[in-house]
């Protein structure tokens, strides 16, 4: 009633069937998935002219190689021949072979050769390649788009490239040291959110207001597809590794960037990188992988030391939330509530999930 003697309405959280139905995750799948841009790997796994890699995305297998020239491609899975798929898990190799009839590929795609073909009047080895994928290396995080026509991730992501060079000035050196595999039983949107507000810190991260950050200063806001999380530090004497604040500009700040739909670069004080990847698995169950780095994956016992803590604190915490969340929105008592939206924004308010839900909505209704 008071709403409408204020002439407002709170907007109110998705419906749980977003979180719940096959259905909607499987238009997703064919959708949103394969029209955003999706992590790959990491430039490491293909180092040499040759080196491979597959995975998937949106349901469908695809692999990264480094060409003769140095070049990395991405290809779908598949031989043009009869379908078998070209490659598995990693490798390397001088060509692409398949393993059914041996049909062989240039590192570029091209047919190359295949036995008996030349006896096919008319066949035109020239016409053969397989089909590439976009890929683009964002500061050595390969990342693929299944649409031919997408936008640049610099269109989507405007300024991210700059400002994590900004961050981290040593980024294009790094290596995976740590790759922390988190299993959630919860739709990718409930772990997404998670991650994108808050407002649930104060009640359940018992290290957060007492931690290296300030949650007065707390804020997030787009930026394109990006949900740039920014904030001041405390007293940095505070940290359990030593910074060296000369080091660069940003040497005591914190930041991260969400990549819609599922991929986060985080920078804790000291240039350290951090990311989330979150690979869905169906409906109910995601995968959120937590990467850690160094410069040339060397060993490092802080780093190593920072993933087990996090992953016994802030990881910990929150795979309770999400997946109580998760069994919620499966109660036929549940009807979703209404956004808390401070126009002030700050770190007590769920701006930050108004615009997730708005894109998550597009997503998932093929907008
Ligand atoms: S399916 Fe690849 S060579 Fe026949
Ligand atoms: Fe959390």
């Amino acid at each position: 009633m008071n709403e409408h003697v204020a002439g407002a309405h709170p907007t109110r959280s998705l419906d749980a069937r977003y979180y719940t139905d096959p259905k909607i995750y499987r238009a997703e799948q064919a959708g949103l998935f394969a029209r955003t841009w999706q992590f790959a790997g990491h430039a490491s796994l293909v180092e040499n002219r040759g080196d491979y890699f597959a995975f998937e995305v949106a349901g469908q297998s695809l692999f990264c190689v480094r060409d003769r020239d140095g070049e990395i491609r991405a290809f779908y899975n598949v031989c043009q021949h009869r379908a078998h798929e070209m490659v598995q898990g990693s490798g390397n190799a001088k060509l692409l072979v398949c393993p059914y009839h041996a049909w062989t590929y240039e590192l570029t795609g091209r047919l190359r050769s295949g036995p008996n073909v030349a006896a096919v009047p008319g066949f035109d080895r020239g016409e053969i390649c397989l089909t590439p994928v976009r890929l683009e290396n964002f500061h050595g995080f390969l990342f693929v788009n299944l649409d031919p026509d997408a936008e640049p991730m610099d269109a989507w992501f405007p300024r991210v490239r700059e400002e994590l060079l900004d961050y981290v000035p040593h980024i294009a050196r790094l290596k995976p040291l740590e790759w922390v595999e988190i299993p959630e039983k919860c739709n990718w949107k409930v772990s997404v959110e998670n991650y994108s507000e808050c407002y649930h810190c104060p009640v359940n991260h018992p290290t957060f207001a007492t931690g290296v950050i300030k949650p007065e200063s707390y804020d997030i806001q787009p930026q394109g597809h990006c949900l740039r999380h920014t904030t001041e530090c405390q007293n940095l004497d505070r940290m359990s590794y030593p910074i060296d604040l000369a080091s660069s500009v940003h040497a005591g700040d914190y930041s991260s960037w969400f990549l819609w739909p599922m991929f986060s670069f985080q920078v804790y004080p000291g240039n350290v990188l951090n990311t989330y990847h979150w690979r869905t698995v169906d409906a109910d169950n995601v995968v959120v992988w937590r990467g850690w780095y160094t410069v040339d994956g060397v060993d490092s016992e802080v780093i190593r030391r920072l993933a087990i803590q996090d992953r016994a604190t802030t990881v910990e915490e929150d795979i309770r939330l999400v997946e109580s969340v998760q069994r919620g929105l499966r109660s036929m008592g549940y009807r979703p509530g209404p956004l808390v939206i401070d126009p002030a924004c700050g770190v007590m308010s769920e701006h930050s999930i108004r615009t997730l839900q708005e894109w998550m909505k597009a997503g998932a209704d093929g907008a």
